[in-house]
């Protein structure tokens, strides 16, 4: 194991009771939103409404709502991550309420699913955020089929050169560390590691894995949007970006593949 996974790790069994109740609500709701500001599905759409006959996959699927979601979509659906206190939430939630995903125990940079064996795979701060992208990027496209998706959401660049080294510290309207060579972020106490790259090398990174980029999305706050997060400055991201969307579709051998999804 890395000394981020491990940090990692013992940073998520210790922080999975406060995300219980959160995830109580995000199982059980069929209004799908994403990030911070609790964007509606409809309006940045990570989830096709049909998944039905898609092999889908959510890496570092937390306490499982997302997998629970592709799942009541149609999906067959499984979810990974290598923290127990989340699977434990993800695996109760799911014997309750049925919706018929599966979860696994892992790392995201060693994937323990056959090449091509998923249409669609989706990372809403999970391994985008608490994994090495220059590990699980590759595994995403080595599992995925030609023609499949890859959507992830995570931090906005901008906003982790602002944050102060304590992460909940209020935002900051100044650089506090470097963008180029931007990578690796190692906060606490409590220790924890987050990556994050510059957008030009997202961009080298996912079109060396034959990825073909679709969008990328940079979200603020619109008016009244409102956040669970203490930290969470409205005023602040009505100017600037907190979170970011890429979605990218991997390429066939022949250019890009028919589409099947989205
Ligand atoms: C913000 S949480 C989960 C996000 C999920 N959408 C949720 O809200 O439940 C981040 C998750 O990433 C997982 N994680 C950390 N390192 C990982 C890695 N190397 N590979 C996959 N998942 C990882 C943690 O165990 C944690 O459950």
């Amino acid at each position: 194991m890395k000394d981020y996974q491990r940090i990692n790790v013992d940073h998520w069994q210790a922080q999975a009771s406060d995300y219980v109740q959160a995830a109580e609500r995000n199982w059980r709701t069929d209004s799908v939103a994403w990030g911070i500001w609790k964007i509606p599905n409809q309006e940045l759409p990570l989830l096709p409404e049909d998944l039905s006959g898609s092999a889908c996959l959510e890496i570092g699927c937390g306490a499982g709502y997302v997998s629970g979601w592709m799942a009541a979509r149609g999906g067959d659906a499984v979810g990974i991550d290598p923290t127990p206190a989340q699977l434990c939430t993800a695996m109760r939630l799911e014997s309750e309420l049925k919706r018929g995903a599966k979860f696994v125990r892992g790392f995201a940079e060693s994937l323990p699913f056959p090449d091509r064996s998923f249409d669609f795979v989706i990372s809403e701060y999970g391994a985008s955020l608490w994994a090495d992208p220059h590990e699980w990027v590759p595994e995403a496209a080595r599992v995925l089929r030609p023609g499949g998706r890859l959507v992830f959401m995570t931090c906005a660049a901008l906003f982790q050169l602002c944050v102060k080294d304590v992460d909940t510290d209020p935002l900051t309207t100044e650089l506090q560390r470097p963008y180029l060579g931007m990578g690796r972020l190692d906060w606490g106490p409590p220790d924890s590691v987050e990556f994050t790259l510059p957008h030009g090398e997202w961009i080298s990174l996912l079109t060396s894995q034959d990825f073909e980029i679709e969008a990328l999305r940079e979200l603020g706050a619109s008016a009244g949007a409102r956040s669970d997060y203490d930290w969470a400055d409205p005023k602040w991201a009505a100017s600037w970006p907190t979170e970011e969307v890429w979605m990218v579709r991997k390429r066939s051998a022949h250019g890009l593949a028919k589409r099947t999804t989205g």
